[in-house]
Order: structure tokens, then sequence, then C-alpha cells
């Protein structure tokens, strides 16, 4: 039993209600100016100011003291969508995008998500595992304490379940809390390519079931997108994982309006990625459903697409949550510390409803929100201690590691 009491924060930290922070929630953050902390075995077992904090200490001594120096402490950040598990980087694609060359484009003739197939089928298990390795290593760095890996580079049965194993191991072997998802319907492999109906039944009839049974994976995601999986094609995947007790996402409406929103709503799926295109029919349907809307600011800068309608899915009472997207193709993007500072300035939100979405809310669409994603008696203990006194440090150090230290289940590791 270890006892830590950390002093002088500046505690920042969205309180968990029975749903994710919507509407005026979404900005309402707890801070306490002298704050303090108390952590025991990992987990946050006191915090408030310093003079209750040192009251529930009733007689015991801490085995460790930190004094925070009045630096702003905010909940670990986490990232509720990345494709941070692949072999290869690809910059040559990104001159052919700057270039002029639309992403869908790529993927269409053989390139994008599908030449990551071919390196991550190529690459050995262990070369996949240490590549990714070192990418989640680099997200630690700005923050990322909890961070969910799909597969979808793989697209045959071997492969996929290959990317989970690693995936679950990157959970085991790193000091992340990873959440795995398996994203078989990432695109239509080359062998289906004129019968993507064929894949889909690939899918709900044989990798689905064998994933499910394996246990290897907590979500289903879909790339919902002209030319990749159509509405109808989403919601037979989705409806089957399901059945099989998979958790749902989807890659909706990212650069077409599908109506992947409108899916989303109707299937109360736990969350509707990218929306960059959603129409206000699918951002009303994703509000009745309850599902959290994961932006990912990045993605827009990266392809250079208008940003999502944050402000408009707030006011309709849709929960926002923010991600990085990391991933090899459409936006390599390792900071959530970057994601943030977009937030504020591209997408219009407060610091505070963008330090909800990139930590309560994000937990909540990934169902970690009893864990992870606020600084509350019993969660675990992973925080940052900001180089500011607010979370607006996250914007006005843009560019720049606006992270003092990370720190995951009580221990400094970054
Ligand atoms: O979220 N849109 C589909 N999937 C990723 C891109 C993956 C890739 O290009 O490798 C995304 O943007
Ligand atoms: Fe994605």
């Amino acid at each position: 039993m270890t006892l830590k009491l950390f002093r002088r924060a500046r505690i920042y930290t969205p309180t968990l209600g029975a749903a994710p922070a919507a509407g005026a929630e979404q900005g309402r953050i707890r801070s306490v100016e002298d704050g303090a902390f108390l952590v025991e075995d990992g987990r946050f077992a006191a915090v408030g100011s310093a003079s209750e904090v040192e009251g529930s200490l009733s007689g015991r001594t801490p085995d460790q003291e930190f004094d925070l120096g009045g630096a702003a402490v905010v909940p670990g950040l986490v990232d509720p969508h990345t494709h941070a598990c692949f072999a290869a980087r690809r910059e040559a694609e990104f001159s052919m995008r700057l270039a002029g060359r639309p992403y869908l484009d790529i993927l269409k003739a053989g390139g994008g998500i599908l030449s990551s197939v071919r390196a991550v089928r190529a690459a050995s298990e262990e070369e996949l595992f240490s590549f990714s390795r070192d990418l989640l290593r680099r997200t630690l760095h700005y923050g990322t304490t909890t961070i969910e890996i799909k597969s979808g580079y793989g697209l045959d049965l071997d492969s996929e379940l290959r990317m989970l194993r690693v995936i679950g191991r990157l959970g085991r072997e790193t000091v992340q809390t990873v959440v795995p998802t398996f994203m078989g319907a990432h695109a239509v492999p080359e062998p289906f390519k004129s019968d993507p109906d064929g894949y889909v039944r690939l899918l709900t009839e044989e990798m689905l079931p064998a994933v499910a049974e394996q246990g290897i994976a907590r979500f289903c995601d879909v790339f919902c997108e002209e030319g990749v999986f159509s509405i109808e094609q989403s919601r037979r995947i989705l409806l089957r994982a399901r059945e099989l007790g998979l958790g749902l996402k989807i890659h909706a409406d990212e650069v077409n309006d599908l109506g992947g929103a409108s899916l989303a709503g109707e299937l109360r799926t736990a969350s509707a990625e990218h929306l960059l295109a959603a129409s206000d029919e699918g951002i009303r349907a994703m509000a009745r459903g309850g599902v959290v809307a994961d932006l990912l600011p990045a993605t827009a800068y990266s392809l250079r697409k208008p940003f999502a309608r944050a402000r408009k899915m707030i006011e309709e009472g849709v929960p926002v949550a923010l991600a990085t997207d990391l991933n090899p193709g459409s936006c390599y993007c390792e900071s959530m510390a970057f994601v943030i500072s977009l937030a504020v300035m591209e997408m219009g939100l407060t610091p505070e409803e963008a330090l909800t979405g990139a930590t309560l809310n994000a937990a909540w669409s990934l169902g970690m929100q009893q864990e992870v994603g606020c600084i509350e008696r019993g969660r675990m203990a992973d925080f940052l201690v900001l180089d500011g006194e607010t979370p607006a440090t996250f914007a006005y150090l843009s560019g720049a590691r606006p992270i003092r230290s990370v720190w995951k289940l009580g221990e400094r590791v970054a």
C-alpha cells in the first residue's frame, strides 16, 4: 500500500453524471484552486481543497509528497479513436494529397488503407508490435493515458486476429490502458473488389464470430463511406456485431454525407466518428439516440476539409468527444494536446468543453467512464501536470508541449 499526497494543484476536472456531458454540461468543470489529492495504490483516494484532503488522512503519514507549485492538473487524456497499430508510414501518399489528389481517389486506385494492409501483412507480429509500441510511447508524451486502437489493416481473418493480438499485447506491455476495436470493415480487400457483399458475408459469418469468440475486441467499427461500405452494409455488419456482444462505433459522414450519423442514431451506437459532412437531421438523430460524437479535428486539418460542426452538435445536445485518429494516411497525429488546441481555435469549443471532450466524454464513448476521464475518488490516478495554470494552456501553447508531466496509476510516466 503506497500513499502519495499531491499538494498545491489547480485541479480542473469534469465530474461524472449519469450520462456523457451534453449541452451546457459539456463546459461545466469542477475547479479547485488550492487543491490536493491522495493516491493510494494507483487510484485517487481523496480529492479536494488542501485542508479537506489533509483531514482525510486521519493521522496517516503519506509515503511520498509532491508539491505541484500551483500548476493546473487535469485528468489523463483519453484518445477514443486511433488506428495506432500499423507497420509503415505513408509519406509519399501525403505528398500526393498535398498536390491535390483526393484521399478516396488514392484508396480507389489500390493505395491508402490498402497499402497499409500490404505493409501489415508483410510485417512479423514482433515488428508490428514494436512499431506500434513506439507510437504509443509518443502519444503518452502528449498526455494520452488511455487509448482506443482499431484493427483494420488486416482485412482477412488471420491478419485481423493477428492485429488484435498485437493490440492486446500493447495493452499488457505499455503503461497506457488500451481499448481494442475490431475494424475488419475498414475497406473492401482486393479479392472482393467486384463482390463487396461477399466480403460483408465473410465479416458477418466468419470474422465477427471468431473475434467475438476469442474475446479480443470490445467494439466493432465500420467505415461507412462512398466506395467503401454503404449504409445498408454498415447496418448489417453492426447489427451482427451487436448480436455477438460487441459495442458499436461507426466512421460516419467523414467525406460524404451518406446518412451515417442517422444510422448511428437509429442503432444507438456508442459513438459516431468524424462527422465532417453530417447533416442537421443526422445530428438530431444522434442526440435522440444518445450517441457520442467522436470528433477528429486533426483529420479535417490534414485532409484540408471544413471542421465538424461541434457547436451545432453541442447546441443540439450531442455529447462531443475528441480524438486524434492517429493513422498513417488521413491523419498522422500523435498529440491529443494538438487536437484540444484545434478544437478550441478552429471548432470554437471553450477550453472547458474541449477538456471534457478529451477526458470524460471520450471515456464514455469507450464505456470506461467509471475508470478514467475524471479526477475523482476511486478512478485510476491518471493525470497531467500542465505547463500553465488553466486548461486554456493547451491552446495558448499550441504547437509546443503544454505538459510538464504525465502520471498513470499514480506513477510518473512522461
Ligand atoms: O479515420 N477513414 C477511415 N479510416 C481512417 C484512415 C485510415 C488510413 O487512411 O489508413 C480515418 O480517417
Ligand atoms: Fe479513423
